[in-house]
């Protein structure tokens, strides 16, 4: 059976469109994560860095992972070329960064295009350092004018319930996604 599939790099430009940032606000993200100034933000599935650049702009210190180049490439221009971002080409579920390195990860409508679900909980679980925080920000698991197929969605519950070695600290339900912020104990 084929995996989950993946967000063409070619439509790049519908991650930053008026749509995309009416329908999923970053201020609204930004809010409820609490970001400190300092923090090691891991941006998993970064794209062209709709979270990262805000992040950085926060006085976060992001590093942005993305299997597709072409991705990593446009973040880098959209921050006018600027290095403050370091980029990391890699496939989840495997995060090349050492043990306990990161105070926070983000899957922001990433968690449902990886397969092996657990192996990256696992690897979140390894890379983070202990109070750290997982922001998962996905689909909600119903029909809606936009999003991946049905079949593809992981229903917030079921997200949770693969680090059962955090907790979680809040919860929100929008229209189309759910955002859950969890703590690694
Ligand atoms: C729907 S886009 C979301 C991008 C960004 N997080 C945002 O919200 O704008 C999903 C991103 O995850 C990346 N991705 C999907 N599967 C991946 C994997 N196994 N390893 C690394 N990146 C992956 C894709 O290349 C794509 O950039």
């Amino acid at each position: 059976m084929n995996g989950p599939s993946q967000f063409p790099a070619s439509e790049k430009q519908r991650l930053i469109s008026e749509e995309r940032c009416r329908r999923q606000p970053v201020d609204v993200i930004l809010e409820r994560m609490h970001l400190r100034k300092g923090d090691v933000v891991l941006d998993l599935g970064a794209g062209v860095g709709y979270l990262s650049l805000p992040m950085a702009d926060a006085g976060a210190t992001v590093i942005a992972l993305d299997l597709q180049q072409e991705m990593l490439d446009a973040l880098r221009e959209r921050d006018g070329g600027s290095e403050r971002i370091e980029l990391v080409r890699a496939e989840l579920p495997s995060i090349p960064l050492p043990d306990a390195s990161a105070d926070r990860a983000v899957l922001l409508n990433v968690f449902h295009e990886v397969e092996d679900k657990q192996k990256l909980a696992d690897e979140i679980g390894r890379v983070l350092r202990k109070n750290g925080r997982l922001t998962i920000i996905d689909w909600q698991a119903k029909r809606t004018e936009h999003g991946p197929p049905m079949h593809e969605r992981v229903p917030m519950e079921r997200a949770s319930s693969f680090f059962p070695f955090m907790t979680v600290e809040s919860s929100y339900n929008d229209e189309e996604h759910y955002h859950l912020e969890l703590r690694r104990r």
